[in-house]
């Protein structure tokens, strides 16, 4: 192809542009990670380096034309670290999105001084696919920080184009600060590719411990508002629950601190009305997540306390599956084989021997769940027709 003057000045302009975003992208504090967003649409949340103002700009084409941000009561977020916007597909099934912030420099009661806005790179969202077509999402379990583990589960998903990723309990462990939690965030994000592919951080009873476990809420924006709630992709139902810690309330090493009593039969609320929503009924696929399975081969003291105040109202309910970690042993549970009225797939633990990731590919005629171990052994799985 022969260069005009016009395409070679667009083709330096573009790779210009190309370098200047990612020196921008890098140069952020959290790299931006999608999420589900409860009101519909999705959610972005980033970190700057300095307190700023932060916008998205977004649009069906890499023309964008649209621009969100977050207001709380009046005043747009700003002169923060920390933001977030939620941004509306409307009718379109691929977005097309960059972060836009703009560092301040003096913030009086009159006039706010800004740096020259900054730019990510453009990059691209869909939506989760209509209930015709195939869903495919990826799951780490127990993880426990253990990042040189995370990047070795994380290679055994090239190739696996998946919609979006779980990281369903214990990949936090004992959380003591904001710079150890983001360490592992930044590693997380960068895996899953965050920026392009949602994902659901999940709690297991090791995000409830620590200093810092009482903050990690406002740094996620679950799908269904908390950290229990539901979700339709593909043709699946996904409903989340919070299982609680794993040693009940009063136990000392809790200090006193912990309701999960409570907080347990608010979720069964919740579940008597998911279970009887058309979402829900509809489904053609229902799959429960939990980090602690409600079955256990020992009948442990962490399986009883959730399934003494869930089981009766999951009795008779049409589940698929459920997908659970906690015991670092991975395992298919066919129906029935320890009390259990649903299959169960347990994830791996946290070191080279014991970890795995879970890939689950889920079309209108069949579920195909695969575990693979760092080698990228399949190790478990599971294969259920369409009911
Ligand atoms: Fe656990």
């Amino acid at each position: 192809m022969k260069h005009t003057p016009k395409t070679f000045a667009s083709l330096v302009l573009g790779l210009i542009a190309a370098l200047t975003a990612h020196h921008a992208f890098a140069q952020l504090a959290v790299q931006p990670y999608l999420q589900l967003s409860p009101e519909g649409g999705i959610t972005v949340m980033w970190n700057t380096e300095k307190p700023a103002y932060g916008w998205v700009e977004y649009g069906p084409t890499a023309e964008l034309g649209h621009k969100a941000d977050l207001v709380i009561e009046g005043l747009r977020n700003a002169n923060t670290t920390r933001h977030k916007v939620v941004f509306p597909f409307g009718e379109h099934q691929t977005l097309h999105y960059r972060l836009a912030w703009k560092n301040i420099t003096a913030f009086g009661p009159y006039s706010v001084t800004f740096e020259d806005p900054q730019y990510t790179e453009i990059l691209k969202v869909s939506q989760m696919p209509p209930p015709d077509q195939a869903v495919r999402v990826a799951i780490f379990n127990d993880t426990h920080d253990n990042l040189p583990l995370f990047e070795k589960l994380v290679a055994q998903l090239e190739g696996f184009d998946f919609h979006f990723s779980v990281f369903n309990g214990d990949c936090f462990a004992d959380p003591a600060s904001e710079e150890r939690f983001i360490r592992s965030l930044n590693v997380y994000n960068k895996g899953v590719d965050s920026a392009q592919r949602p994902v659901v951080y999940h709690r297991g009873n090791h995000e409830y411990r620590g200093a810092f476990a009482r903050e990690l809420r406002s740094w996620f924006s679950p799908p269904g508002g908390h950290f229990y709630g539901a979700f339709s992709a593909g043709p699946v139902r996904f409903v989340m629950l919070d299982a609680g810690e794993d040693k009940p309330d009063e136990n000392k090493e809790y200090s006193g601190l912990i309701d999960f009593t409570a907080y347990r039969k608010e979720q069964a609320e919740f579940l008597k009305q998911e279970l009887a929503g058309d979402a829900f009924l509809d489904a053609t696929y229902r799959i429960l997540v939990h980090h602690i399975p409600l079955y256990n081969e020992r009948d442990a003291v962490f399986s009883r306390l959730p399934r003494e105040v869930w089981e009766d109202v999951l009795n008779g309910a049409p589940i698929t599956l459920g997908i659970h970690g906690h015991t670092h042993r991975h395992i298919i549970h066919p129906t029935n084989a320890i009390g259990n009225p649903y299959p169960l797939a347990i994830g791996g633990g946290n070191n080279d021997a014991s970890a795995t990731v879970t890939k689950l590919e889920i079309t209108p005629e069949k579920l195909t769940l695969e575990m693979l171990n760092v080698a990228g052994e399949v190790v478990e799985a599971l294969e259920i027709p369409a009911p």
